[in-house]
Parts: C-alpha cells; sequence; structure tokens
C-alpha cells in the first residue's frame, strides 16, 4: 500500500517549473493573512481609542489605514487564488497528458485485459484528486500552517497567559484528525473503485446497446449499475460521515476554547488587566486561528483521498509495454519489403498453447500471399507479431533480412500497413477516416484511395458525400461499407507492406473481387499478404499458406498443390 508520503513523492515532480509559482501563490495568501492580522489589532485600537474614549479624532488614521489593507487584502486574495488555480491546472494537464502518453504505449492488450471505463476513471477522476493535493494541496499546507503561526503569534504577542490557556486544547485537533484519516483512506479507495466500475457498466452498456436491446437485458444491466451504485453510495456515505463528523467537533473544540477565554477574560476585564479593545481582538485573533487549523485537518482528508487514487495512476504507469524499443534501434529501414518468418512461436502471456508454433514463410515485393487456415489457427496472431505489439518467444520476424526487435517501433510501423479483422473507425466524418492515417493527404489522393477500394460510388450517394459523419464506430454505415472505407485508408498510406486481415468477409462476392483487382494493382512493388478464408482468392496468390491451431502447420505453394484438394 502506498504511504502519503510516497504519494506525494512520486507525483511532486510533475510540478517541476510550476514551483516558483507555487511559492508566489503562497506568499500573497500568507499576505492577505498577515493583512488581516492588522486589521484585527486596528479593530481593537478603535474600540479602545475611539468608541471607548468617544474621540472621534482619532477614527480617521486606522480608518484610512483599514481601508488600505482591505485593498491589499483583496489583491493578495485574488492573486493567491489566481496562481493556485493556474499551478493545479497546469499541473493537472501535465501529469494528464504523461499518464496518458504511457497508456498509449502499452500493448492494445493490456487494455484489452481491462476495463474502459476504469481507465477513463482513473485518467479523470484520479488525476484531479492527485492535483488537490499535490499542487493545491501544497499551498493550502503552506498557507494554513503559516497563517496558524501569523495569528497565533499575535494572540501571545496580546496577551501570552490567554494564548497558552487556548493552545492547551489544539492537540484534541491532531487527536481527533488521526483518528479520521485512516478510516476515511478506507473509504476513498472503496469509492474511487466504485466510481470506476459505475463508469464501466455505463460504457458496456451503451457501446453494446443493441445487444442489450435484442436480447432484452436492459433490466440486468440497470441492476448491474444499481449494484455498483449502491456501493459507491456506501463508500461516499463512510467518507461523508467522517468529514461531517469531524467539523461539528472541531467547532465544539473550537467553542469550549472561546468561552474558557472569554470567561478569562471577563475576569481581567473586571480586574482591569485587559481593556475591552485587547479582549475582543484577542478573541478574533483565536477566531482566525481556527480555520487555518481546520484547513490542515482538511487537507489530511484530502490527501487520504489522493493517495487511494495515486495507487490507481503508479499501477497504471508502472506498467510496461509488451515490447520496447532496444537502445539502439534503428531508425532506418530499406522499405522494400521483404517479410520472413522463420520458425516462429508465441504463446499469448499467460497461456498455456502457442497461438503459432514453429511457422516459417516469406513473402516479397509484388507477391500476393494467402494465409488461410480454421479460426483460431492463429492468422490474427500473424499480424500482432509483425506489428510487433509482442515479441515471438522462438523464431524471429524479419523485414529486408533485419530482425524487426532492431528497428524502431515508429520505422517498423511505418513499413508496414495493417487492416485489422474488426474494422475500426474513429467518429468523424468519412473523410477523417479515409485520411486518418495521413492527415496532409488531398481531396483526389483520397478520391483514389476510395475508388481502388470500390468505396467512391456508395460515399458520394451518401447525403454529405465526403463529409458525411460515420457515428461512433462507424455504425451509421453498413459493415461492407466500413469495410470499404478501412481499405481506403489502408491504400492511402504509402508502406511497403499491406497485411490484410479477412478484408473480405463483409463484402458480396463481386465486390470483394473489385477490391481485390485494385488492391493488387496498388501494391505494385509491394508485398501483400492478405489473411481470408475465402479460397476463391487462391488462384490469384502466389502461394498460399495454411495454418493449423497449434503444432502443424504446412507451407504450400498454390503452384504444386491444386487449390481443390485442399478445400474441405
Ligand atoms: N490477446 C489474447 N490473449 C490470449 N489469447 C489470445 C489472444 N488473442 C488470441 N488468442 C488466442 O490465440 C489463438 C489464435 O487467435 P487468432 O486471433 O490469431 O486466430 P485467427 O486465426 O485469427 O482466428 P479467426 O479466423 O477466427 O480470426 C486463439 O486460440 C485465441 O483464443
Ligand atoms: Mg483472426
Amino acid at each position: 500500500m502506498l504511504s502519503t508520503r510516497d504519494a506525494f513523492r512520486r507525483f511532486w515532480p510533475y510540478t517541476r517549473g510550476l514551483r516558483r509559482w507555487l511559492v508566489v501563490g503562497a506568499l500573497l495568501l500568507i499576505l492577505s493573512a498577515a493583512c488581516e492580522v492588522v486589521a484585527i489589532w486596528l479593530f481593537g485600537d478603535i474600540t479602545d481609542h475611539v468608541l471607548a474614549a468617544k474621540n472621534l479624532h482619532a477614527f480617521w488614521t486606522p480608518a484610512a489605514i483599514w481601508l488600505e489593507l482591505a485593498v491589499l487584502t483583496g489583491v493578495a486574495t485574488f492573486g493567491g487564488s489566481y496562481l493556485t488555480t493556474l499551478v493545479g491546472e497546469r499541473f493537472l494537464l501535465r501529469l494528464r497528458d504523461s499518464v496518458f502518453a504511457h497508456v498509449q504505449g502499452l500493448s492494445p492488450d493490456f487494455l484489452d485485459n481491462r476495463r474502459l471505463g476504469d481507465l477513463m476513471v482513473r485518467l479523470t477522476g484520479d488525476i484531479e484528486a492527485i492535483e488537490q493535493f499535490v499542487a493545491s494541496g501544497v499551498i493550502q499546507t503552506v498557507t494554513a500552517a503559516v497563517s496558524a503561526v501569523i495569528f497565533a503569534a499575535a494572540a501571545l504577542y496580546v496577551r501570552w497567559d490567554l494564548a497558552l490557556v487556548s493552545f492547551a486544547v489544539a492537540p484534541l485537533f491532531w487527536v481527533a484528525m488521526r483518528n479520521f484519516t485512516s478510516r476515511f483512506r478506507d473509504a476513498a479507495v472503496r469509492e474511487r473503485e466504485s466510481s470506476g466500475a459505475i463508469t464501466s457498466v455505463v460504457e458496456e452498456t451503451l457501446s453494446n446497446q443493441a445487444l442489450v436491446q435484442a436480447y432484452n437485458r436492459q433490466r440486468a444491466e440497470q441492476r448491474r449499475l444499481h449494484r455498483e451504485g449502491l456501493s459507491w453510495l456506501e463508500a461516499k456515505m463512510a467518507e461523508t460521515r467522517l468529514a461531517a463528523l469531524y467539523e461539528p467537533l472541531v467547532q465544539v473544540i473550537e467553542t469550549v476554547c472561546v468561552l474558557v477565554v472569554l470567561g478569562f477574560g471577563a475576569w481581567e476585564l473586571t480586574n482591569d488587566r485587559v481593556t475591552l479593545g485587547g479582549l475582543l481582538s484577542f478573541a478574533a485573533y483565536l477566531g482566525y486561528l481556527y480555520p487555518p487549523i481546520q484547513s490542515l485537518g482538511q487537507v489530511n482528508l484530502i490527501a487520504s483521498e489522493a493517495t487511494a487514487s495515486a495507487e490507481r495512476i503508479v499501477e497504471l504507469v508502472e506498467a510496461r509495454p509488451a515490447v520496447v524499443n532496444r537502445p539502439a534501434a534503428r531508425t532506418r529501414a530499406a522499405r522494400r519489403g521483404r517479410v520472413a518468418f522463420d520458425d516462429v512461436t508465441f504463446s499469448y502471456p499467460g497461456s498455456e498453447r502457442p497461438a503459432v508454433e514453429g511457422l516459417s514463410f516469406r513473402a516479397g515485393p509484388e507477391e500476393l500471399v494467402l494465409l488461410t487456415g480454421p479460426s483460431g489457427s492463429g492468422k490474427s496472431t500473424i499480424t500482432k507479431l509483425l506489428l510487433r505489439f509482442y515479441d515471438p518467444q522462438a523464431g524471429r520476424v524479419r523485414l529486408d533480412g533485419v530482425d524487426i526487435r532492431e528497428l524502431s517501433l515508429a520505422t517498423l510501423r511505418d513499413t508496414v500497413t495493417l487492416l485489422q479483422q474488426e474494422t475500426m473507425l474513429f467518429p468523424g466524418t468519412v473523410r477523417d477516416n479515409i485520411a486518418y492515417a495521413r492527415p496532409d493527404a488531398t481531396d483526389e489522393q483520397i478520391g483514389t484511395a476510395a475508388r481502388a477500394a470500390d468505396a467512391h460510388d456508395f460515399i458520394i450517394a451518401l447525403p454529405e458525400g465526403y463529409d458525411t459523419p460515420v457515428g461512433q464506430r462507424g455504425r451509421l454505415l453498413s459493415g461492407g461499407q466500413r469495410q470499404r472505407i478501412a481499405i481506403a485508408r489502408a491504400m492511402l498510406r504509402d508502406a511497403p507492406v499491406l497485411i490484410l486481415d479477412e478484408p473480405t468477409t463483409g463484402l458480396d462476392a463481386p465486390t470483394a473481387r473489385r477490391v481485390l483487382e485494385p488492391l493488387r494493382r496498388l501494391m505494385a512493388g509491394r508485398t501483400t499478404i492478405l489473411i481470408t478464408h475465402d479460397l476463391h482468392l487462391a488462384p490469384e496468390a502466389d502461394r498460399v499458406i495454411t495454418l493449423q491451431p497449434a503444432a502443424d502447420v504446412r507451407t504450400v505453394s498454390s503452384d504444386d498443390d491444386p487449390l481443390l484438394a485442399r478445400l474441405p
């Protein structure tokens, strides 16, 4: 379990460059507290020398100073609050950017193993909680501590004996606080988890709305959300009970303190050992002393909450991608597009059975290599190995003779274009989606790619042509249309190797043929690996590789093996 101190140390470096402003902000807030001290002293002065003495002459000078102080306090408070917020928001921006960048570097499968909603909460709510603690929290702590010292010093200066009497109660605050924080933290941990679970249920249900409705699962999903909501409610109430108990408790301690001081003061007053103004300003100092002390207690609660969040962020930040760039990775590739799998064996993490075993094949420029095999035989896994989402446990994958582990990830992925099995579209227009890999592509290039993918005709028939929004995950389009947009996107990318995972499943036979034709033409000089169940395309291929689930892999050439012999 992460301690509050470790959590702070862990995230403090993100304030680099902002600390100057943290200091200025805290100084301004301290200045406003100091002004307050003088104002209270002026109030005592006016009580004794103007009100009690009934002397209006003595009023003007302190009144003028008081007014100036009020303006100064206002300016300092404004500056202090402004800077505190600015530093906090900058910190938040930086931390979120950095955690998001890290998460983007993780393997796609890292995310597949997690609930998206929970990750979303980590990148939003949890990061904000850390900000509350590390950036704003520091200012709050420093300001409160210094203000407490200032008001305590002022109280001591006015009447040290009275002050000591009231300070005797101070340890009570600490005892109260210590008792609260650990329980508060437990509640905060549960609250953060429930928060993630709620967002997950909402995300999972809404993104599968059609499935939910088609299978009449609305009530079940509502119950699921209700259950998570209930645990959130319980955690939140536990937090609130603690925080809400804490406040009145502090107030009672405070009242006891004030009453003791007033009683003692009244006795002193009757013996003429203190003036009314002196007593009133002393009481005011005490009144001002408590808020900073309360504020310190509050920071403590915020810190416990933030530590729960920090733990969740640290867990993300410590996750390592399955593959990393080698220190001296090559950033230049030959870009001819010769692909070779040499005796590659790979099992997914935590899986006993290899997904790919002893696989060897070659694909060169101008070639169309067809990969086929039953479902689960490792075809899509090959795309993940070629793009280095994973490294094989044995054997190697080479690109133009170089082990792809020698290449930087960016270079490798620039060389290979992947068309995934599940068509991925972003919410945006048709044009945005085709140009995703090349945002600088001209309309002409986009049109050419769309024509080659046999998509142009249906696109111009859409209500707004290339500017038609595709909706969430492209759901405003048909499956085949989505697929052809994805093909167009892949074609627009100028990479020597193209690997297409089931590009024609959603297409009718004539469209599939039409797509394949320009594909070959476009792939002139490039290497194309086509994963498909559709063996009608086999005659067009230079080589057909049939995968078997685990073990037993056969490599055959379409030249020496009649296609029909392999059809079931
Ligand atoms: N991320 C993963 N973690 C663990 N196992 C996985 C993962 N992805 C796939 N597998 C397993 O690896 C094997 C090969 O999967 P793969 O997706 O490569 O099959 P495929 O040949 O593409 O099948 P299909 O024709 O149905 O698309 C399967 O047994 C699958 O369950
Ligand atoms: Mg597959």
